[in-house]
């Protein structure tokens, strides 16, 4: 077998934008998890890291779990996974919690699940394993799934290249206000920035958006957005 042809069996599936997540069943640092069944009716994010014990991943847990609070009042649940075992899991997270000090970060306890995948199940199902980068550890995967188990959006990132938790976190804010208002968002858009509304014909007319007679301001026909308040996007979007 060519060498090409071998990377690509090695590489199996991989969702995309608008399929149904892949189910599995798995063992984690938390307990069995059914995927994405045990989530519905929240957003989960599952993002793979390439190995225990690995310092760009240690900061990368720190941050997430620093931030796992911020996540759950957006209704949504983080899930790691690696292709490392239980017990490699376990002994790492808690040699984190009791020496890693990252960005003013310390005794941190990672509470979310972290999947144990050595056989690469789920890895595979999810085009973690992405073998021009390396074939026997998981590339830095994020996948947003919504509460109805969709893929929403995903994000790889090489081994080398620690993830951006503020924007995994615009990201979600972004697509549940999207949800939520019907609306779509701009580059950089954070709460309270203004929304982009969709093309003429699917939200009043051309004209009457010109003519200004709608709740927007159009500099033309394609090109219109309207204000939503920071407040009113969070209270729709944040737990109390
Ligand atoms: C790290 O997390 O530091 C790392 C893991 C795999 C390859 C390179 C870096």
């Amino acid at each position: 077998m060519e060498n090409n042809e071998v990377k690509a069996e090695q590489a199996v599936g991989m969702p995309r934008i608008g399929d149904k997540a892949p189910e599995f069943k798995a063992v984690t640092t938390q307990g069995e998890i059914n995927f994405p069944s045990d989530y519905s009716g929240k957003w989960v994010i599952l993002f793979s890291h390439p190995a225990d014990f690995t310092p760009v991943c240690t900061t990368e847990f720190i941050t997430f779990a620093s931030m796992a609070d911020q996540f759950k009042e957006a209704n949504c649940e983080l899930v790691g996974l690696s292709v490392d075992g239980l017990y490699s899991h376990i002994a790492w997270l808690r040699t984190i919690q009791e020496k890693i000090e990252y960005r003013g970060h310390k005794n941190v306890e990672v509470k979310f699940p972290l999947i144990e995948d050595i056989t690469m199940e789920v890895a595979k199902k999810y085009g973690m394993i992405q073998p021009g980068e390396d074939t026997t550890k998981a590339v830095r995967a994020v996948f947003f799934i919504d509460p109805q188990g969709t893929v929403r959006s995903m994000i790889y990132y090489p081994l080398s290249l620690g993830r951006n938790f503020d924007e995994i976190y615009r990201a979600l804010i972004a697509m549940q206000a999207a949800d939520e208002f019907g609306v779509a968002t701009p580059a950089d858009w954070r709460p309270g920035d203004d929304v982009i509304i969709g093309p003429a014909g699917s939200c009043g007319t051309a004209k009457d958006r010109m003519d200004g007679k709608e709740d927007m301001t159009c500099q033309d026909w394609f090109f219109c957005q309207k204000p939503i308040a920071k407040d009113e996007v969070l209270s729709k979007i944040l737990k109390k």
